[in-house]
């Protein structure tokens, strides 16, 4: 049978055939495919050339130390840096985006065949800091490519215990920093994400770069604080947050390496979900312990049934409070930028206590830790490593660009999230004062 088409023509040249006899979702995946100025993926303003390849453009803005290291290790960045993933590995619905890694995946959690005393870690190292009574810990004396596996698994038992652990004046390959990261989960690769030419899963941190591609981030919108990102477009990573919590396993362990430092500004902060948990009464931890929330992606789609209708996020249904599989302990698993609602409660409760556990994690000092990257020798980088099953973290636009920052970022995926009715908070765990109200 012929076709039966129909051809709209204005007085341009300009014409958009329709086929009467073709779903009209495959009509729009093909004008999306076939059109790269067409994104309804961007989380942000940033027109990033999804043609795909090495980005020849990048490479001259490349800062000469992560060049270095870059090329040091045996990686040919000479066509481009970084390297855009394919736009044909973008979906363009929201079904095919869900159905990605949707069934369960095996995940070994290395923290718990840690010793608990962590010697091998522990006592290898020159020095050990605890940066805040509560959160971030600095390891000196350590090299992270150097780690055997019993102290990978201690490493992942500290970083566990203590949220966040950091390491300066590292000399780590981008390829050691991917084993590492596949050590400790399930390696996260994202098809809209620039990563290190040659090396899909250690994606780009780099504003500049982003900048140079019509981002809108500025100083009156980098930092503010209850930025809304669920309404409006989001700029950069200055908003509070924890990592791909849309995925059926949510980032575990995510490393993320700098190997271009601002000598001021450029700082990280990091907040504990054990401490934002433990701030909360008896009986409120009580009402949220076994609740669930919707947690949404940041980037978009469109819905098949409904393409018109805009953007839509993934969605995926995770506990609000869970237990960390080491640990044990109970973490308050919300973040303002992608937890959209608390389910069996009213739109308008949810918000409402959304609101006031947002604030939670974002107000509180004692159960939080701001970290200046910079490495006390030339020509070596720093490296954090977090949890984001117990954190949310932000970054710290002030240098404004003046100064290059560039990093690479390994994300580890985890378990499917749980909540064990059984388990404890931190405090109560280690013994510490709870507050008991009246
Ligand atoms: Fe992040």
């Amino acid at each position: 049978m012929a076709t039966k088409t129909q051809t709209y023509q204005h007085n341009t040249d300009a014409s958009l055939t329709v086929h009467d006899d073709v779903s009209i979702d495959k009509q729009i995946e093909k004008l999306i495919r076939s059109h790269k100025e067409l994104s309804i993926t961007r989380s942000n303003e940033a027109n990033i050339n999804f043609e795909g390849g090495p980005d020849s453009e990048g490479l001259k803005l490349l800062p000469a130390s992560s060049r270095k290291r870059i090329e040091a290790d045996g990686l040919d960045i000479s066509k481009g840096y970084p390297e855009i993933p394919p736009r044909t590995q973008i979906p363009i619905f929201v079904d095919e985006a869900h159905a990605i890694r949707a069934e369960d995946a095996p995940y070994i959690e290395r923290a718990k065949n840690a010793d608990p005393e962590k010697k091998a870690l522990l006592g290898a190292a020159k020095e050990v800091i605890h940066l805040t009574k509560n959160v971030g810990t600095e390891i000196v004396g350590l090299q992270l490519a150097d780690l055997t596996d019993q102290q990978k698994d201690e490493l992942a038992l500290l970083v566990a215990e203590r949220v966040v652990v950091f390491f300066r004046d590292q000399k780590l390959p981008p390829t050691k920093q991917h084993e590492l990261g596949s050590y400790l989960g399930n390696i996260e690769y994202h098809a809209q994400v620039p990563h290190v030419t040659g090396l899909p899963g250690a994606t780009v941190i780099w504003n500049d770069y982003i900048n140079k591609k019509d981002s809108k981030l500025n100083f009156a919108n980098a930092n503010l604080a209850n930025w809304d990102t669920l309404r409006y477009p989001g700029y950069g990573n200055q908003g509070w947050h924890t990592d791909l919590v849309h995925e059926h396993q949510p980032a575990g362990y995510t490393h993320l390496h700098l190997d271009a430092i601002p000598s001021i500004g450029g700082d990280t902060i990091w907040s504990s979900g054990y401490g934002a948990y433990d701030k909360l009464s008896d009986e409120f931890k009580k009402f949220l312990d076994g609740k669930k929330a919707v947690y949404v992606s940041s980037h978009a789609y469109l819905d098949r049934e409904d393409p018109l209708g805009g953007p839509k996020k993934i969605e995926r249904v995770h506990p609000l409070v869970r237990t960390h599989p080491a640990t044990g302990w109970k973490s308050l698993y919300v973040n303002r930028g992608l937890t959209k609602r608390i389910i069996g409660v009213s739109p308008v409760e949810s918000d409402l206590i959304l609101n006031y556990l947002f604030d939670i994690y974002e107000k509180n000092a004692d159960i939080q830790v701001r970290f200046k990257w910079s490495p006390t020798k030339e020509g070596y980088g720093t490296s954090a490593i977090w949890d984001n099953r117990i954190s949310q973290h932000r970054a710290v636009w002030d240098h404004e660009g003046e100064e290059s920052r560039h990093g690479t970022r390994v994300t580890s995926l985890a378990e499917v999230p749980f909540f064990d009715p059984e388990s404890k908070s931190q405090r109560e765990a280690l013994g510490k004062p709870i507050h008991k109200w009246d």
